[in-house]
Order: C-alpha cells, then structure tokens, then sequence
C-alpha cells in the first residue's frame, strides 16, 4: 500500500522547500507517494525517487514529472551517485513481514535506517548531504546524539526528529 504522506512527510517536505538545498542531484529513498521527490525537482535538475514496494512506484511513477522513478530495496538497484539523499523512513519499532512496510523500520525500529546509514556514504558525491527522520518510539537516542538535529515536531505518540547525517 502507498504511504498516505503524514505529520514525518510534511516536516522533511517543509525543510526541503524553505531552505536552499544546493543539490543538482537528489535521490529520494523510500519515496511512497512521491511527495518529497516533487519538492526535490522544484529545486535540482536530476532526481531519482526509489521505493522497494512495487504499489508505491507505480502510484509514483503515474505522477511525477521528469523524475526517474524505480523499485529498489535501498541501493540495490541505484547506479549512480547524489548531492542530496533523504529518507523517511519506516521508523517505527516491528519486523517487516510483508514484502513491503511503510512503517516497520526493524525490532528496534533504526535496523533498516541503520543499513540506509551504512550504505549511503557509497552514493553521495563529494559535500553531499545525507538526511533522514527518527522517532523517539525507537531506540533513536544515539543517532540523535551523534548526528545534526534540523527540525522536530510531536503530537501526543512520539517526537519526530529530521536529522543530517554527520
Ligand atoms: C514512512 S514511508 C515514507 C513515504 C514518503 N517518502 C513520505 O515521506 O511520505 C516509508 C517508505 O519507505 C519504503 N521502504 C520500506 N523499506 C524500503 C527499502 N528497503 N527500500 C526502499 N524503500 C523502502 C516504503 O515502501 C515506504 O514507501
């Protein structure tokens, strides 16, 4: 099923409009519904948006304009590299038993983020930015602490921090 952008899609579609992101190149990982791939191409010439749920890319392909869109479960099928990487990604804590999840981010919640973390480095150009999205419903305290705060936002579930890789 697409993910229905929320309150985590709207705070990392808001930074990536109001603030300059100086990125030819954009790669929107875990894209769902396409809406921060759209904020992305208002800004850089080449963006690709991946998604490993076969649902979500075609829902995405459908409507987006000048935007490569793939399936790819994390950089498996990704060829190229960015200035700019962000995922929001299925961050809360729960195995992905499904061929698909867009929420289930690992048993504590940041095993897949984790893994996006570990691989993105090998897909980002010299001075790129890699940036992604925690809650504090998972075991997130340490990627909090270890890497820049750029926004947050809460309701009475969980805090939602988008965070810049350090
Ligand atoms: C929380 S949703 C975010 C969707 C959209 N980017 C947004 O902000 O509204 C997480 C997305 O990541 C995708 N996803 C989950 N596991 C993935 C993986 N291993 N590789 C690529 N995408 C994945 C899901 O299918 C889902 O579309």
């Amino acid at each position: 099923m697409t993910y229905k952008p929320g309150k985590d899609s709207m705070m990392m579609a808001e930074y990536l409009e109001d603030n300059p992101i100086e990125a030819e190149s954009c790669l929107d990982m875990g894209t769902g519904s396409g809406i921060l791939a759209k904020k992305m191409r208002e800004k850089a010439e080449t963006v690709h948006a991946v998604d490993k749920d076969p649902e979500a890319v075609k829902y995405a392909r459908e409507r987006l304009d000048g935007i490569n869109v793939y399936r790819s479960d994390l950089f498996s099928e990704v060829e190229r590299k960015f200035d700019l990487i962000a995922f929001n990604p299925p961050y809360l804590p729960g195995e992905d038993e499904s061929d698909h999840s867009d929420w289930a981010g690992g048993k504590n919640g940041i095993e897949l983020t984790e893994r996006f973390l570990n691989n993105a480095d090998g897909y980002l150009n010299k001075g790129g930015r890699i940036l992604f999205l925690v809650s504090d419903r998972a075991d997130s305290d340490q990627l909090i602490q270890e890497n820049r705060v750029l926004d947050t936002t809460h309701d009475w579930f969980e805090k939602l921090y988008l965070l810049e890789k350090n």
